[in-house]
């Protein structure tokens, strides 16, 4: 990445924080903890690789930053931060650890842990449709987007992707049901960012569809990178346990075909997705960002 796109990154990603954590309603006593549990969560830190998806998408489909958009950018990172609050828990992956530090139910009551995942899973559609309401973007484009974002979380996206992952724990299974468990897991709220930036830019159906199968590639690689990190990483690059797959025996691209031919995957999907945005406006930086993520230690 040059040093332009480095600045870029690191802006974008302190826009993203500062106002996440302002999304969350902490104005309760009564219910503070729940509150206080999902701002724990939010600001332990992420890379934020999806909220800069969806403000990039938009930002090369319209020619503008969304800086009104912002709430909206976030979205993504809410869902985000509640599948990894669940994914820790000790019913499913049982990591104690999380983006460098103590697992949201490690460091409060499991059931408050639960509920903050809960929480975060339906403020980003209180926030789009109110969005509509306060005429920041139209009715129409608020039902789209939670279209979009509901799919992307449901049985048919990222929670249908853990259940499979889950349900493959300790079985060696085909290639075929790897790349669905991938792409519902990882791929589906990685391509409702991409879809979202689109459809807050109203852009055309032929764009939908490229930045759908830019997304499909981009979270086979970066589904594998994480899966090769659990190998290669170390606790103080990731932020959470290493290991933690083969402990829990899931499937992974690294259990069926090995490091090297993992990492030879993973850097063709992502010469092929940089290869499908080739045409986008403006793709100078989202081109390094997705080449850099084959490069990520973290
Ligand atoms: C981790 O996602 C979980 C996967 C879907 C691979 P990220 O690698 O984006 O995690 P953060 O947000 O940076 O912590
Ligand atoms: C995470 O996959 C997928 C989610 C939907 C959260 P992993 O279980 O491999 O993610 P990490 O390695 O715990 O971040
Ligand atoms: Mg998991
Ligand atoms: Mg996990
Ligand atoms: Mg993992």
């Amino acid at each position: 990445m040059d040093n332009a796109s480095k600045s870029k990154l690191i802006m974008l990603g302190e826009k993203i924080n500062n106002r996440l954590t302002e999304l969350v309603d902490v104005s309760n006593p009564l219910t503070r903890e729940v509150s206080d549990v999902a701002v724990y969560s939010l600001k332990a830190g992420g890379k934020r690789i999806r909220p800069i998806l969806m403000q990039q998408f938009y930002s090369m489909c319209s020619g503008n930053e969304g800086e009104e958009l912002l709430d909206l950018f976030c979205t993504i990172e809410l869902i985000h931060t509640f599948s990894l609050i669940h994914d820790d828990l000790p019913c499913m992956d049982n990591d104690d650890f999380r983006r460098g530090k103590p697992s949201c139910h490690k460091a409060y009551p499991e059931a408050i842990a639960l509920l903050a995942g809960d929480q975060l899973n339906t403020l980003p559609f209180e926030i789009i449709s109110k969005s509509a309401i306060d005429g920041v973007i139209s009715y129409e484009t608020s039902v789209k987007l939670a279209f979009c974002l509901s799919n992307a979380v449901g049985v048919s996206g990222m929670i249908g992707g853990q259940v499979i992952d889950m349900m493959s724990e300790g079985k060696e299974i085909p290639l075929d049901i790897l790349n669905e468990l991938q792409a519902k897991k990882t791929g589906a709220l990685i391509s409702a960012a991409c879809e979202m930036g689109c459809i807050l830019a109203d852009a055309d159906e032929e764009t939908i569809s490229k930045a759908r199968d830019y997304a499909q590639k981009l979270g086979r690689a970066f589904q594998i990178k994480d899966d090769i990190l659990d190998v290669t990483g170390s606790f103080e690059e990731l932020g959470k346990p290493i290991g933690s797959d083969k402990e829990q025996s899931k499937s992974t691209y690294v259990s069926l075909f090995g490091l090297d031919e993992a990492s030879r995957i993973c850097e063709q999907l992502t010469n092929e997705a940089v290869e499908i945005i080739a045409d986008f406006d403006n793709n100078d930086f989202i081109v390094q960002l997705t080449e850099s993520l084959l490069e990520r230690r973290n």
